[in-house]
């Protein structure tokens, strides 16, 4: 008998927005694991749910490098997955821990295809979490779509070049990963004459938390931290 994979979704940072699910969920199973950055072991994912461990579950960091380079993607992939198939081959529960959502930009993603690859006949249960821009959204009070408006959740990990076309076709957009090529992304809001109408929130829900409405003051920041996003909405920030 194999047992579970959980994918917990933990929310983007404050523990309040936990899951009934979530917290539920962790008090059954047999082992954790949670992503961590391959450069540090700390897991912000396991912080926030710290205090619903239950004492004497092993919790194991799966360190992955924040790279495009898919042969090491490939690699480290492949070692987490070997990790966590020995658990369910055991038959034991397994949850992995990941920020916001588990099927939303989640590590949890490559984890469940290649686990799947490997254990076919695996039960897997996905226990959604609060994304990172429903919190961030919440934080600035803005509203992510109303009436018959569009939304479009794109990743500008690579500079955001696509938001000229997304903008032309959707009323609001949300520009996750934002920390890397902020001078570029900054520089396609200004192209399209957006500078009003985007919001930057950064640490949503942590100690240090962002949120800027003047498109001056952002163009003076510095790299921004990794957990940050943008808001864009076509007909102008809520106030
Ligand atoms: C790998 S994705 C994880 C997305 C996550 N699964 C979700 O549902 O929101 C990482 C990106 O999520 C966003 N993010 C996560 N937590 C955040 C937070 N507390 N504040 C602002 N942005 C956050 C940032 O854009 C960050 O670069």
């Amino acid at each position: 008998m194999l047992g579970t994979l959980f994918g917990i979704g933990v929310g983007p940072g404050d523990p309040e927005l936990l899951t009934l699910k979530a917290v539920r969920v962790l008090k059954e199973v047999a082992h954790v694991f949670a992503a961590a950055s391959s450069k540090n072991d700390y897991s912000l994912a396991q912080a926030i749910v710290q205090e619903h461990l239950p004492a004497g579950v092993p919790v194991d960091q799966l360190a992955f490098p924040m790279t495009f380079n898919s042969e090491s993607l490939e690699h480290a992939w492949t070692a987490n997955c070997e990790k966590v198939v020995e658990i369910l081959e055991e038959g034991k529960n397994v949850a992995f821990l990941t920020l916001g959502d588990p099927l939303t930009f989640s590590t949890f993603i490559y984890l469940m295809r290649k686990v799947r690859k490997r254990l076919p006949d695996l039960t897997v249960t996905t226990v959604p979490g609060v994304t990172s821009y429903q919190a961030a959204a919440a934080c600035a009070n803005q509203p992510l779509a109303e009436g018959e408006e569009t939304i479009t959740v794109l990743s500008a990990a690579k500079g955001g070049e696509r938001l000229k076309d997304v903008i032309a076709v959707s009323d609001n957009v949300i520009l996750m990963k934002t920390y890397k090529q902020f001078p570029r992304i900054l520089a396609q809001i200004d192209e399209a004459g957006l500078q009003d109408s985007c919001c930057f929130i950064s640490r949503c829900g942590l100690k240090g938390q962002i949120v800027e409405r003047d498109f001056q003051r952002m163009t003076a920041m510095k790299q921004p931290h990794y957990l940050s996003l943008m808001i864009i909405k076509k007909r102008g920030m809520e106030s």
